[in-house]
């Protein structure tokens, strides 16, 4: 059940919509969902056509300038992000110095909040040049500053980028060396990487990137509006889902537990299926779909499944035979199967989210530009429904 109540307060009429589930806060040209009938599209393009044809910096070419690009569009992208790869020196010691075993998330977060004192050239909202500039900036440098962030946590040295890599290449080679590239999977990897950031994209006002343009609507440059879109999509009830999947699988398959009598546990509230439900997909979630297709193709190889795959294929198909699932409209959604993969290619499970951000940035870099030229733009400032105390008098002052 949905609370929405119309109060009519000391300064008129106010919506009060917990969670803003029926709050349009923008007028969006960027992403089509339709909850119901499970459609997902960038900029008019339907998802499923986007995971099988377009490689990530084409759909990220899409989501920020609205066009698929041309070859030469695309060269140069490709040309400013190689370009643009590395970081600051000073930036990869203070990236070092960071507690090791810190969660990737926060270190990355701090790391990209950095950017605005490094490229104070870049900074200015106002700037369309700067804007620009700022987004190449942040596309290059995010698969750099996660890669040395893993590569620091488990004590190796930081590996450069290498600009006659793609981006996708690239930042695998950054985060493993040259053994995923070895490898006989390395290139379905590679692939499946490229695929799984292409359906992360975009989603349009999801928690983070709502968050991203509250921030920049108070004209904050766009590397502080992106570092607390990071910041945002750490929480478990949203990005952080993908590594808290994961955990649960191993938690089911560590402690014995038979799927039923874990179900009942999530059904008596006791915690939350991970991977399962969204605010606006109430039918499937089709961006899961695509991932479990991709799953089976790697994680069921000579029909031998990945053994915590096999136990999330059991895990699905017992909710979505339970009532308790149905009824509520509770589906996997994008994170219910990612972690498996990831984890299969060697990722931590710390890691899981934050390429889920590497794969979001460029929605949050749309939104945040879209924004700036929006006729209706304003700084984001909700109202709330008071129910605190009435007036009182200090003692002594009555
Ligand atoms: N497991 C068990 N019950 C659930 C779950 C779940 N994963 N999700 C929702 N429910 C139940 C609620 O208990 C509630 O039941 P009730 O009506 O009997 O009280 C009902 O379904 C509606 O749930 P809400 O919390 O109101 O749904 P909301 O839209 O606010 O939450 C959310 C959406 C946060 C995604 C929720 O489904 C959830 O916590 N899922 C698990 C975490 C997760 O996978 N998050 C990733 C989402 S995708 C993304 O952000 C990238």
């Amino acid at each position: 059940t949905i609370e929405l109540k119309t109060l009519l307060g000391s300064t008129g009429m106010t919506t009060l919509d917990p969670g803003f589930s029926n709050t349009a806060s923008c007028s969006s040209k960027i992403t089509y969902i339709d909850g119901d009938a499970g459609i997902l599209r960038y900029r008019g393009y339907p998802i499923e056509d986007l995971a099988v044809g377009a490689t990530f910096l084409e759909v990220a070419y899409l989501v920020i300038y609205g066009e698929l690009p041309g070859p030469d569009q695309l060269k140069d992208f490709s040309d400013k992000l190689r370009e643009n790869a590395d970081i600051p020196a000073d930036m990869g010691t203070l990236i070092d110095a960071m507690p090791r075993n810190g969660h990737p998330m926060a270190l990355m977060a701090s790391a990209v909040n950095t950017l605005a004192a490094y490229y104070d050239d870049s900074v200015d909202p106002g700037d369309e040049d700067q804007v620009e500039l700022a987004t190449i900036r942040l596309l290059a440098k995010l698969p750099t500053i996660a890669a040395r962030i893993y590569r620091n946590s488990i004590g190796e040295k930081p590996i450069s980028p290498d600009s006659s890599l793609d981006y996708v290449d690239n930042f695998i080679r950054m985060t493993f060396g040259d053994t995923h590239a070895d490898s006989e999977l390395g290139d379905l990897f590679n692939q499946a990487v490229g695929m799984l950031l292409v359906l992360h994209a975009d989603h349009e006002l999801n928690c983070s990137t709502a968050t991203v343009r509250v921030v920049g609507s108070s004209k904050a440059d766009i590397y502080a509006s992106v570092a607390s879109g990071l910041n945002a999509l750490s929480g478990p009830s949203h990005g952080g889902a993908n590594q808290a999947v994961l955990e649960m699988l191993e938690q089911i398959r560590d402690s014995g537990i038979s799927i039923e009598d874990f179900l009942e546990r999530v059904k008596a509230r006791e915690m939350r299926l991970m991977g399962f439900g969204h605010r606006v997909y109430k039918n499937f979630d089709p961006r899961s779909k695509e991932i479990k297709v991709l799953a089976s193709q790697i994680l069921d190889r000579d029909d031998n499944p990945d053994e915590l795959f096999a136990l999330a294929l059991k895990l699905e198909a017992a909710a979505l035979a339970d009532p308790y699932f149905t009824e509520r409209k509770l589906y996997p959604n994008v994170d219910f199967y990612t972690g498996v993969i990831y984890r299969t290619m060697g990722f931590p499970n710390n890691m899981f989210t934050a390429l889920f951000a590497i794969g979001r940035l460029p929605g949050w870099v749309a939104h945040y530009r879209e924004q700036l030229h929006d006729p209706a733009f304003r700084i984001a400032r909700p109202r709330q429904h008071y129910v605190g105390a009435s007036e009182r008098r200090l003692p002594g002052l009555e």
